[in-house]
């Protein structure tokens, strides 16, 4: 199975998450790809089987720079990859209050308006609670790579 992994970073911590899941599906069996400049077209090449999306959270609950172009072309152009599994793993901080994690939030409505399936909840990681958001996100990515597998 093959698992594309989209990543949206601004100083780079979501960068080495993404880069962690990926190590870590791989060693679970899985042909896994990170790009943090996937295009639509990189992306299509690729036929992902699955879609992962790492991502931080900028200005007022924004997507990071990024990752724009290719959140607006999966938008506008809608690659029919309904019915695969999708999920996302959120950057952001608490502190923030009503925005938090809304990064996550919209590549979570976008992986729905493709209709993907979300195989298991968004997760969060907080910058206010934790300095080591690869390790928290260890046995998350543990329990997706079982979901996928299934
Ligand atoms: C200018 C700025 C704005 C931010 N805005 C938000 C926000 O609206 N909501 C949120 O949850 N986190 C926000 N954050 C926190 C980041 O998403 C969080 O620190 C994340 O881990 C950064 O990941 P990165 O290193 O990949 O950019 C903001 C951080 C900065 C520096």
């Amino acid at each position: 199975m093959k698992i594309a992994i989209l990543s949206g970073s601004v100083y780079g911590t979501a960068e080495e998450v993404a880069r962690h899941a990926r190590g870590l599906l791989e060693a679970a069996g899985f042909e896994a790809r990170h790009d943090p400049r996937f295009t639509l077209e990189t992306l299509e090449a690729f036929a992902p089987d699955a879609l992962l999306a790492v991502t931080a959270t900028t200005g007022m609950g924004e997507l990071p720079d990024n990752l724009l172009p290719l959140y607006h072309a999966l938008r506008d152009r809608v690659p029919d990859w309904r019915g695969r599994p999708g999920a996302v793993i959120a950057l952001g901080d608490a502190s923030y209050g009503d925005t938090f994690c809304g990064g996550g939030e919209q590549m979570r409505e976008l992986f729905g308006e493709l209709g993907l399936r979300e195989v298991l909840p968004m997760l969060r990681l907080d910058a206010s609670e934790t300095v080591t958001p690869e390790a928290d996100a260890e046995p998350w990515l543990a329990e997706l790579a079982g979901l996928l597998r299934d």
